[in-house]
């Protein structure tokens, strides 16, 4: 609880710039933080340890309670700067130049074997930053006993994440509601409670400068937005009740994904990103980079900041984002140790890398200094305590553990375990978000649980499923030009009824899943043909239907007809159009199958024998 308060007391400052708005701590905390000069190298160490031990990054529900906020765009700790570390605004940080024609690009790496390493360095410079802030705020306590909690806790503070995959607890949307539950948040700093803006729920740009954002209606908006509503209209308000009806919408994709990548996937150059590495094997079309874009675009609800990469880093939720990502990787490096950085050319630039510039384990991860003239690297921040911070899951660098965490945490939807778990309902609701203005928006829709996994299981119906300790896993394999559309785009599958409204359809009762491909304003982004990959899973829609009696088994004979009779593709752009798949360059999707053997125990992972294409759904 002090943790999370001092989350939201850190990014008061850092997040929100109208004073009226901001925690009040009787003096001038912004003056007295302002010390070093932008030119300042980004010395990047983490945190320190506290008694030798380690903390934890926590998940933001277990710390969910209170809140805060600052926001002077030229300081180098400004949330401004730090986010656009990333890529808009595009100036160089901390002294590390852009290349010649290097200058309308982000750091950030992309389409990359160094995204997942890129962003923990990245992550850690933010924590220390925050750490730093928080150890200055508990020394703002009034002194005695509570000046002397406050400081202890904060020597264990490190940045939460937020878990996109899990479920969330009962009668709870998969969108926290401290993040886009309220604008306004009672925070009890060392000033005695008050009422703040949160800044969790947007971040207010101070001053905006347009021509950062050269689309329309961005160039209008002066707070990031979520889902936003009018859509394309410089009104438009967050509407973070949509937001929760899409992730709860997509939730059974999110874990089978997550799950398959982790049970899946063993080579790091394939799961790390979504270059699209043609595979006679036809297995590993998802990647962990795919996957983080499509919880990009839900999260902006399609056409907010996270849904456009240039933008997205500016959205506080983005960080919570990437700290499970980074997160993920740690559990995966653990059960695949041996697999790490191999080369390969770069296929988007940055501002430091150039197009087919080698990328591999000692590419410089810049603007992050190890020490003076050092830039960390892959190789280097192998072990991710390097910055000294943990999550519960792989604090022990126990891969059995690790297995028993991904089977408790990740297998709500999936037949990988169905034998040998009891299922649990559960229904989400994105009910408790603010209401219809920026203040207050608001519903009360429940999703689809995972029905059929609900009680002791009905035996005949599991029989259909699950033979021989095995099941068919089903996936429709999907490759397509990042940048086909000048903007971020999903690619929707339906099994049944598409909705005339095509507003509804991200959370529509008959979609099978969704892939949303992240990219977006083309300043800095070059146009280079960039196929890249990934995956719907089918299998949960599947279960459901062969539940409700419209589908007999997932058996191939089975499932095949019925995916080749019924299953539909749609591809919607951010601003709502829809777009013909033929118009869509590079596009082919297929559908797959494999046979799986089901884990017999918490200690292990389904296990997937070859992966069978079975029909190309789309092929130009
Ligand atoms: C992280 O921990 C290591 C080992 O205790 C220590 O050498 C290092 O200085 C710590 N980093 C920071 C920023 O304190
Ligand atoms: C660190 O150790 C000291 C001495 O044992 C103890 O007083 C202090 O509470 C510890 N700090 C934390 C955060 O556990
Ligand atoms: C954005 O802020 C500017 C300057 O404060 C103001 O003139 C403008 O009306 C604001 N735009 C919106 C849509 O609120
Ligand atoms: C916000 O989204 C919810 C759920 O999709 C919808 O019911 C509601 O009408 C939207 N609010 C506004 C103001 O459009
Ligand atoms: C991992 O996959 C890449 C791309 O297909 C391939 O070049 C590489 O040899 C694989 N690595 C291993 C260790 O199999
Ligand atoms: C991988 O795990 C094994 C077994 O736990 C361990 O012996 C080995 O040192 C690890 N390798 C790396 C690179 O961490
Ligand atoms: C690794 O990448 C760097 C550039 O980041 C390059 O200078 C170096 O030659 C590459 N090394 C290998 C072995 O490819
Ligand atoms: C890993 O954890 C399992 C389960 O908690 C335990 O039985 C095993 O001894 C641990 N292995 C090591 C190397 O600590
Ligand atoms: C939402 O708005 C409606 C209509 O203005 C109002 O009656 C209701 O109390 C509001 N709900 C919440 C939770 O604020
Ligand atoms: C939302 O759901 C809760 C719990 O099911 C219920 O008590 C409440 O009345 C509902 N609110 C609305 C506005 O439907
Ligand atoms: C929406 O985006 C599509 C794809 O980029 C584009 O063709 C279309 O013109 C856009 N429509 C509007 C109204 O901006
Ligand atoms: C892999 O997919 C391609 C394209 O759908 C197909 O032509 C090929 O036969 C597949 N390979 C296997 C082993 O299924």
């Amino acid at each position: 609880m002090d943790l999370l308060l001092f989350f939201i007391l850190v990014l008061s400052v850092l997040v929100v710039p109208r004073v009226d708005a901001r925690y009040d701590y009787g003096r001038d905390v912004r003056r007295a933080l302002q010390r070093r000069q932008s030119t300042q190298p980004a010395i990047t160490t983490g945190a320190p340890r506290i008694n030798g031990t380690i903390p934890f990054r926590t998940e933001i529900r277990k710390l969910e309670e209170y809140h805060e906020q600052w926001n002077f765009q030229d300081d180098p700790y400004s949330w401004y700067r730090m986010a656009g570390i990333h890529a808009a605004p595009f100036v160089d940080y901390g002294g590390v130049a852009a290349l010649p024609d290097g200058g309308l690009n982000g750091y950030c790496t992309h389409v990359s074997n160094l995204f997942p390493t890129w962003h923990r360095p990245y992550l850690a410079y933010f924590e220390q930053v925050m750490y730093n802030i928080v150890q200055y705020i508990a020394s703002l306590y009034p002194v005695g006993p509570q000046r002397t909690r406050f400081q202890q806790a904060a020597q264990t503070f490190r940045m939460p994440y937020w878990d996109w995959a899990a479920m969330p607890p009962s009668d709870q949307s998969l969108l926290p509601l401290s993040i886009g539950g309220e604008p306004d948040i009672m925070a009890d700093g060392p000033n005695g409670p008050q009422l703040i803006a949160n800044p969790l729920f947007t971040y207010t740009f101070k001053p905006l400068d347009p021509s950062v954002f050269p689309e329309f209606p961005f160039f209008e908006w002066n707070n990031t937005k979520r889902a936003p509503t009018p859509s394309n209209s410089p009104r438009a308000i967050s509407n973070n009740s949509d937001v929760a009806r899409m992730l709860d919408a997509g939730l059974p994709q999110y874990q089978t994904r997550l799950y398959n990548l982790f049970a899946n996937n063993g080579n790091y150059s394939t799961w790390s990103n979504e270059a699209w590495i043609p595979d006679a094997s036809n297995s590993s079309y998802d990647s962990i980079e795919s996957l983080h874009d499509t919880i990009h675009i839900a999260a902006g609800g399609d056409s907010g900041h996270m849904a456009i990469i240039a933008y997205s880093a500016f959205d506080p939720i983005f960080f919570l984002h990437h700290a499970n990502v980074d997160r993920i990787f740690a559990m995966w490096q653990i059960l695949h140790n041996d697999s790490w950085v191999e080369p390969m050319a770069a296929l988007q630039p940055t501002r430091t890398i150039s197009y087919g510039d080698s990328q591999n384990s000692s590419t410089n991860l810049t603007p992050f200094f190890a020490h003076d003239g050092q830039f960390w690297t892959s190789d280097m921040v192998r072990d991710h305590q390097v910055f000294n911070y943990t999550y519960p899951e792989v604090a022990s660098k126990n891969r059995s553990e690790v297995i028993t965490a991904i089977n408790k945490l990740y297998t709500d939807f999936s037949a990988a375990r169905l034998s040998i778990k009891p299922g649990r309902r559960r229904h989400l609701r994105s009910e408790g978000f603010a209401n219809s203005t920026e203040s207050r928006l608001g519903s009360n829709k429940s999703t689809k649980g995972a029905f059929w996994n609900k009680g002791t299981p009905d035996v005949s119906f599991v029989n259909r499923i699950i033979k021989a300790g095995h099941y068919n896993e089903w996936v429709a394999n999907i490759v397509v030009n990042k940048h086909a559309m000048n903007t971020s785009f999903k690619i929707h599958l339906f099994l049944g009824r598409i909705p005339d409204d095509t507003s509804t359809w991200g959370s529509s009762h008959d979609l099978a899943g969704s892939l949303g491909v992240f990219a977006g304003q083309m300043t800095g982004f070059g146009k280079q043909g960039r196929q890249i990959s990934g995956t719907i899973p089918l299998t949960s829609t599947l279960i459901d239907h062969v539940y409700d009696g419209k589908l007999q088994s997932l058996d191939l004979m089975d499932a095949e007809a019925y995916l080749r009779d019924n299953l539909e593709i749609r591809v919607v752009a951010s601003n709502g159009t829809v777009v013909e798949t033929s118009q869509v360059d590079g596009l082919k999707i297929s559908v797959a199958s494999s046979y799986v053997k089901s884990a017999k125990s918490n200690a292990e992972l389904a296990s997937w024998g070859s992966v069978a294409s079975r029909f190309d759904l789309y092929a130009p």
